[in-house]
């Protein structure tokens, strides 16, 4: 059926739907097509560079309009929510032949059964197979943060509380892709996946106790206490998740666990800029490979991908949950399973996404396939996970839930399953009689018409006589050219439409088989579609065992994955406890020795914090290798409290309650903070919150100031990890004068890069070793990069001529007058002036002050008073 738009009623329908949905494009389903129209038309064919076309006409202007086939809808969703728009899908609520029969006049009933937004995704097509997809609310009540996240495709629902400063650090662990935030609350770099909610006629649930009680009874518990502590502001915040995802799906319902309080678990902090320096799930630029995780997945399944990934970006500082983990891949390494728990696990199917898109009515056959092959593999693994402590035991308990939904689905289910329902086929022979036997009806009529075709043939003496269908005329009789007049002279045939090369003829025993063909296949489909829906309803009756054994296979991909590393012989197992102990034994940075050119083999070193020597003054030259030795002992303590195995031949490690990483230089141009005032806070976060128990690395602080300020500044910072923070910490430094300050800091070591000089060249040792780094090597290292010789030959002169100066004066008195000396008068003097100058500590302004003073006092020996400068 073909509707008018424009001024038509359809079009009215269009405005009343978009009003209720201003933010969303509407995909307004008409026949085979999603429509979209006005602005949203416009919008849509520019993402999605589609032809913009007009139909109709709207107080006298032609209404712009695009469309999409439905068949290829997902695709191009994918790109718009990418994008960042939501989308509302607008469908028919009946069918155009029900309307039809009805007498309806107007427009088919059309209503949106479901917003599609980034944080409330469930379709393959638009997820990534190996991140979890979170929706995020946030609560601002009495001063603290109330967080709680949901990702609807697989049912994790989590909360947490806290603080401002914690806020941006929770919110970079989770990389939320949605997140509800009234407009006061600071979302950091955050800030464009913030969702405007008022918009929605969702009121922000402000009774905590409300909440509790309707979060309780969702789940079907007495109190919310029965799942764990959840503070006022978490409750909130759940309750708020919950609504806007309800409001999203239009009253289906999308299966979540219990929610759980992630602040119980007790997790290693990080803050944002941290997380982004050690690229623990994603390098710069945001792909995961060159990340920590690249680096260390051997998981074989989506579901273990994800898993791993949480226990990367979400790090523990709890010695019981971590050693339960390394107890359980020590099992498997031990037990000599793990390459076969590997091979039961390759390929197996993503059952918690399936699970999601069951729960919400959006199955395909192919999920329900999904659910069987999860439970092929969790029956195959079963016999092959050893015996060893409580994860191991639970996984063991969960992986066959339900032989009986197997066994059902295995009988009922075609191998291949197709891709959709309407397909057909998708439910095996032999499973149902009554499909069965309307499926035998609907192919008999087809061996009927064959047989019918050869009664005709003879019955009209035309040999060459073929049943066809024709989509205009149904049934039809085809006859060469040369019977057709013979075939005229019979009533019940009909001549209906010559051909080149012939005729089509209608006869009535053909349009009453026609008719039962259809029929039968009509309802067919419609057996199985009731056989269908039978099966995903058996699925979600055990849905809650079946979520949990999907979870048991993903958590026995990444014990198979930790063994792998623990196996290669390159990984071991660190020794955690509660005190502060610190001593890596041939640590290597994971990432680096992956990058680097085969044959060139990664120097590992030593990484040592002696409770007495836990200040770690790290000088060499440029490219020595600092930056990555700094980095690699973060990354062995995330991966040791992980509770993965690291890279290294030994590792002892007292649990750290905050981990810090100040590297680099980077500018946050966008929210007003230039690149030496991003280091200065960063650097103050750490002093105001690193304890005993953290660990601290710094390289290269105060470089993006003067040299003198940069200096002082570090200097003071050091001073401050000693004495006050008494952190762990290791700090790589090109100002090697602060070297001096062992002598003061008795718990500060120096160490340095080695390098090998060779005629005035170096050769990078990448050796971490005791004692200071004399000079930087700069110049060589420019050389290498390609700065032009003649810079290379000035930059040279200089630092000679910088160098005798430095041998010619007496040491300097580096620390204790930072103020440029004043100027004496007479030429001698003058001579002395410039000699203790040092031009590399100069700003540009002291050192154009300096030049006009030593000019006047030229002046003033030689040609007495000085001129007026003006
Ligand atoms: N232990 C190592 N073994 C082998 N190669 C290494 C090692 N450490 C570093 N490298 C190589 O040296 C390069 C430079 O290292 P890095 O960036 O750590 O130097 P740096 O001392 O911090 O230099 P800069 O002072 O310029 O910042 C790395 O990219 C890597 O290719
Ligand atoms: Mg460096």
């Amino acid at each position: 059926m073909k509707e008018a738009t424009g001024a038509s009623p359809a079009m009215a329908q269009w405005f009343a739907i978009k009003a209720q949905h201003e933010d969303a494009l509407l995909f307004f389903r008409m026949g085979d097509f999603y429509e979209l129209f006005f602005a949203d038309a416009q919008a849509a064919s520019a993402a999605l560079d589609i032809a913009l076309t007009a139909r109709g006409q709207h107080q006298g202007q032609a209404v712009p309009m695009c469309g999409v086939p439905v068949s290829q809808a997902e695709t191009y969703l994918a790109r718009l929510i990418r994008r960042g728009f939501r989308v509302a899908i607008v469908e028919q609520l009946e069918d155009p032949a029900q309307a039809k029969a009805r007498g309806a006049k107007g427009p088919l009933k059309r209503g949106v059964v479901r917003l599609v937004t980034p944080g409330t995704l469930t379709e393959e097509a638009l997820l990534e197979a190996g991140r979890a997809n979170f929706c995020t609310a946030i609560v601002a009540f009495e001063g603290k943060f109330g967080l709680a996240w949901a990702d609807i495709s697989t049912g994790q629902f989590e909360t947490e509380q806290a603080g401002p400063d914690g806020l941006t650090a929770i919110l970079g662990r989770l990389d939320p892709a949605e997140i509800l935030a009234s407009p006061e609350i600071p979302l950091g770099p955050h800030a464009a996946r913030r969702v405007e909610t008022a918009r929605m006629a969702l009121a922000l649930p402000t009774n905590a106790d409300a909440a509790r009680r309707e979060l309780a009874q969702k789940f079907s518990a007495a109190s919310l206490d029965a799942f764990g502590d959840f503070s006022a502001a978490e409750a909130l915040a759940a309750s708020f998740v919950l609504a806007y995802i309800e409001a999203t799906q239009m009253g289906s319902q999308p299966r979540l666990s219990r929610p759980a309080s992630a602040g119980l678990a007790g997790q290693l902090a990080m803050d944002g800029a941290t997380r982004l320096s050690l690229e623990l799930a994603s390098a710069r630029g945001g792909a995961e490979a060159g990340s920590l995780l690249a680096s260390v997945k051997r998981t074989v399944s989506p579901a273990g991908a994800r898993l791993l990934a949480g226990w990367v970006t979400a790090p523990l500082c709890k010695l019981e949950p971590l050693l339960a983990r390394q107890e359980a891949w020590l099992a498997l390494r031990e037990s000599g399973q793990a390459e076969a728990v590997r091979a039961a696990l390759r390929g197996t199917p993503d059952m918690a996404r399936a699970l999601g898109r069951l729960a919400l009515g959006r199955a395909s056959p192919r999920d329900l396939a999904a659910i069987r092959g999860g439970l092929e593999a969790g029956t195959a693994l079963a016999p092959l996970l050893p015996k060893g402590g409580a994860l191991l035991e639970e996984a063991a308990a969960a992986l066959i839930p339900a032989p009986a939904l197997l066994a059902t689905l295995q009988a009922a289910l075609a191998d291949p399953a197709p891709l959709r329902l309407d397909e057909g086929n998708a439910i095996a022979p032999g499973f149902d009689g009554e499909l069965d036997a309307e499926r035998a009806l609907r192919d008999d009529t087809r061996r009927i018409i064959a047989e019918f075709q050869t009664e005709l043939a003879q019955r009209y003496g035309v040999a060459s006589l073929k049943i066809r269908h024709h989509a205009q005329l149904g049934y039809v009789l085809e006859a060469p050219n040369g019977a057709v007049d013979g075939l005229r002279a019979y009533p019940e045939l009909q001549l209906r439409q010559g051909m080149a090369n012939g005729a089509r003829f209608t006869h009535p025993e053909l349009s009453d088989l026609d008719r039962r063909i259809t029929e039968a296949a009509t309802r067919a489909a419609a057996r199985e579609r009731v056989v269908f829906s039978w099966l995903v309803k058996q699925v979600l009756e055990v849905a809650e065992p079946l979520a949990a054994c999907a979870q048991a296979l993903a958590l026995a991909d990444v014990l198979q994955g930790a063994a792998q590393l623990a196996l290669s012989g390159r990984y071991c197992r660190p020794e955690l406890s509660d005190d502060e102990a610190f001593a890596i034994t041939a640590g290597r940075h994971p990432v680096v020795e992956d990058a680097l050119p085969p044959g060139t083999g990664f120097i590992p070193n030593d990484g040592d914090l002696t409770p007495t020597q836990r200040l770690m003054l790290l000088t060499g030259p440029n490219m020595a290798g600092k930056s990555t030795f700094l980095r690699q002992n973060a990354l062995l303590v995330v991966l040791a409290q992980a509770g993965l195995p690291v890279p290294a031949e030994a590792m002892r490690l007292g649990l750290v309650d905050r981990l810090f990483s100040r590297v680099g230089a980077a500018d946050d141009l966008a929210s007003g903070r230039s690149t030496f005032m991003v280091e200065m806070t960063e650097t103050a976060a750490i002093l105001h919150q690193a304890g005993p128990k953290s660990f601290v690395i710094v390289d290269e602080i105060g470089r993006g100031t003067g040299t003198r300020d940069g200096l002082a500044i570090a200097q003071a910072v050091l001073e401050s990890l000693h004495n006050n923070n008494r952190c762990r910490a290791i700090f790589a430094t090109h100002f090697h004068e602060l070297v001096q300050l062992t002598e003061a800091l008795p718990r500060l070591k120096a160490h340095t890069m080695r390098v090998k000089e060779f005629r005035g060249e170096v050769v990078f040792m990448h050796e971490v070793v005791e004692g200071a780094a004399q000079k930087s090597w700069g110049v060589h290292v420019a050389r290498l990069a390609g700065v032009p010789d003649a810079v290379l030959r000035r930059a040279e002169t200089l630092l000679k001529a910088a160098e005798r100066q430095q041998n010619a004066s007496a040491p300097l008195p580096l620390f204790a007058n930072l103020a440029p000396p004043a100027l004496p008068s007479g030429a001698q003097t003058l001579l002395d002036t410039l000699a203790t100058l040092d031009p590399d500590a100069l700003s540009p302004r002291e050192a154009l002050a300096q030049l006009y003073r030593l000019r006047d006092e030229v002046r003033k020996t030689h040609s007495g008073p000085a001129e007026n400068d003006g």
